[in-house]
């Protein structure tokens, strides 16, 4: 049962003190989430893996985020996904032959070392950081993209952005970019499907990638939801469309979302549009206060790859841990960890 198996991931977490450190993303779902040593959004955590002592980085959260963990601590250290099955959906839109072959092409149209930095969401293969690192680029997350796209146009006139055209529309947008510059990259035709001058006139192209959790929410979700609350106020992350983000009155990561819920007035009303899991969680922890939190979807939608990682999977990996098994372990080959460290570190120095 629950109760049993977390009763089993006290004792084994207890048995092996500091040796171990839970990450937890705030995706998580709560029998797993209360576990967790520390809890965050992609950045945080990441810095949280570089500045961990633990030898051993048990990562409650995708596939993605425990490479990077493991690219960031030291070599003696190790990072575990205690269910290998955790991808990340949109991760898995782009991998290093299309990303090559884009390149490639764009480079018979352009001169892409000059002109164009690659900029890889940290939701992403650790090739494709290495990819970054080797072609002068760099890492961003929901968090830090301006930042990130500041320091990449003060560079190159363009940015190639993948996975997650979403993440790079909003941002590039809100940087006072207009849509007409910014193209969308269909990786099954050769030359994105672009034609030579959409290519030559645009600032951003944009990877044809999303997160299919957060394309459930529609702008008319938001529509209905101030019709009825007027005075209520949106709040949604930036992986969400163009036309949810514009609709909504703050945008951020995950934990720009807790941090503007905690500090708003208490008897305020919102509608979030971010995964099912924080805001259950951000509902439960505000309704002292009296904030009304409401899902943006009328449809159930969670990310199904976080909330793999259960219980069960997590006591297993302690478990083991204690009769000197490291079981999941991810590790990123050296080479490839060497690139991919340093579009990462490109990325730590310029978040603010
Ligand atoms: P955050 O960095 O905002 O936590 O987002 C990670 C993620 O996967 C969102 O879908
Ligand atoms: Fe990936 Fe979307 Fe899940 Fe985030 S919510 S881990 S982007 S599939």
């Amino acid at each position: 049962s629950d109760t049993e198996c977390e009763d089993r991931i006290a004792r084994a977490k207890a048995a092996l003190g500091s040796q171990v450190v839970i990450l937890g993303h705030h995706y998580q779902r709560e029998e797993v989430f209360q576990f967790a040593d520390y809890s965050g959004d992609s950045l945080k955590l990441s810095r949280q893996a570089a500045a961990s002592d633990a030898h051993y980085i048990i990562f409650c959260g995708v596939h993605f985020m425990a490479e990077v963990a493991d690219i960031l601590s030291r070599p003696e250290q190790k990072a575990i996904l205690p269910d290998m099955a955790a991808g990340c959906a949109m991760a898995d839109m782009a991998d290093l032959a299309k990303v090559e072959r884009a390149w490639r092409e764009l480079g018979e149209i352009l001169e892409p070392e000059q002109e164009v930095t690659p900029v890889t969401y940290i939701n992403s293969a650790a090739n494709l950081k290495a990819f970054c690192g080797r072609h002068g680029g760099i890492v961003c997350t929901s968090s830090n993209a301006q930042a990130v796209l500041k320091w990449a146009f003060d560079r190159r006139e363009k940015v190639l952005f993948f996975p997650d055209q979403h993440l790079g529309r909003n941002t590039g947008y809100s940087m006072g970019i207009p849509l007409e510059e910014m193209v969308v990259w269909d990786f099954n035709q050769p030359y994105g499907g672009l034609t030579r001058e959409q290519i030559q006139a645009a600032r951003i192209i944009l990877w044809q990638g999303h997160c299919s959790v957060h394309q459930m929410f529609q702008p008319v979700h938001i529509d209905r939801f101030l019709e009825r609350y007027p005075d209520a106020k949106v709040i949604s992350h930036p992986e969400n469309s163009f036309e949810v983000c514009q609709k909504s009155h703050y945008v951020g990561s995950t934990e720009y979302i807790i941090k503007t819920i905690r500090e708003a007035e208490p008897g305020t009303r919102w509608l979030v549009g971010t995964e099912l899991n924080l805001v259950n969680r951000l509902r439960e922890h505000y309704k002292t206060e009296g904030k009304s939190i409401h899902f943006m979807s009328p449809t159930v939608c969670m990310c199904s790859t976080m909330f793999r990682i259960d219980p069960q999977h997590l006591a297993w990996s302690l478990e083991n841990l204690i009769s000197g098994q490291v079981v999941n372990q991810i590790k990123v080959p050296e080479e490839e960890a060497e690139l991919a460290r340093l579009a990462l570190t490109r990325m730590l120095e310029v978040s603010p």
